[in-house]
């Protein structure tokens, strides 16, 4: 099971996907720039992902950061800041496309 990122050049597969690391640092593994501009502090909004529906409830739930830079309407449709999500357990099968 890993995390695959959807993007305008294919789809990028990290191979693996841990509890412990959050999705921006899943597409660090694989070197894959998803947008950070302040290194992973919820400042800038810039690795704003989309979850598929079926993947939402594998992740962690939104966290303060996420409910302050994502609007209600975003949050409903799946966008998270990579940053601040986790997965809920090891060896999940998620896909993540970049808005
Ligand atoms: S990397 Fe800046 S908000 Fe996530």
């Amino acid at each position: 099971m890993s995390v695959k990122f959807k993007t305008a050049t294919g789809v990028h597969d990290t191979g693996d996907c841990f509890l412990n690391l959050n999705l921006l640092a899943h597409s660090q593994l694989i070197e894959l720039d998803i947008g950070s501009q302040c290194g992973g502090y919820g400042k800038c909004a810039g690795d704003k992902i989309i979850l598929a529906e079926a993947d939402r409830k594998k992740v962690s739930a939104p966290n303060a950061i996420e409910l302050h830079q994502l609007t209600a309407e975003e949050i409903q449709k799946g966008f998270r800041l990579a940053c601040q999500c986790f997965p809920n357990q090891n060896n999940e099968e998620l896909v993540i496309s970049l808005p």
